[in-house]
């Protein structure tokens, strides 16, 4: 919630400018959110989701539903802790998009940070993989978007029964499934 206002801000000034956009904000804090004048066209639409601990663990519990095909065409999935500084629109958008990790431009395959371990639903083996993409900016259409988060809620769950916790929580699972499913568009780290 800290962090909320300025993200608002930020969207409202560098993104989608020009178009209609939705605001999907989840939490477990629903009367704790800041007022933000918002344009016509511009909404905040605040989606409750249980509590927890960890923040590992709230993330992982965002899950994209169907209902969101009668709202909008597309979903852009980021977190709170992020601002735009720049023009951000139109050009980011394709069925599925991801954007490659910082830290990560230059390095070797072996050093990616995937999960590696076998038991997991989402393991990559040290010598497969293409890019490392960063949990904190993918979307697509909410037809492929839904597809993505339904795909790693069901694998979450199956490690979570193993006892499995992956080494990047939500982005493990995005990595693992983006390299089955090729996004059209790879979004440079410079967009970080
Ligand atoms: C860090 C980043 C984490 C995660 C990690 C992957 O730089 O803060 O969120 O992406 O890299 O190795």
């Amino acid at each position: 919630m800290v962090f909320l206002e300025l993200f608002l801000q930020t969207v409202e000034k560098h993104f989608m400018v020009g178009h209609r956009v939705t605001c999907y904000v989840f939490t477990n804090q629903l009367a704790a959110g800041p007022r933000v004048p918002l344009p016509e066209g511009r909404r905040v639409v605040v989606l409750e989701v249980p509590g927890a601990p960890r923040w590992e663990d709230m993330s992982m519990q965002c899950i994209i539903t169907p209902h969101f095909l009668c709202e909008v065409d597309y979903l852009v999935c980021t977190e709170v802790d992020m601002k735009f500084r720049d023009h951000v629109s139109m050009e980011i958008l394709s069925p599925i998009f991801g954007t490659l990790h910082p830290s990560f431009y230059r390095a070797a395959l072996k050093d990616f940070s995937y999960e590696h371990r076998p038991q997991s639903q989402v393991h990559i083996p040290r010598d497969q993989g293409d890019f490392y993409y960063m949990g904190t900016f993918f979307g697509g259409s909410v037809v492929e978007v839904h597809r993505l988060t339904l795909a790693c809620h069901q694998e979450m769950g199956v490690d979570l029964a193993s006892g499995i916790e992956v080494v990047w929580h939500d982005e493990s699972h995005l990595n693992r499934h983006l390299l089955d499913h090729k996004p059209l568009k790879v979004l440079s780290p410079e967009d970080l």
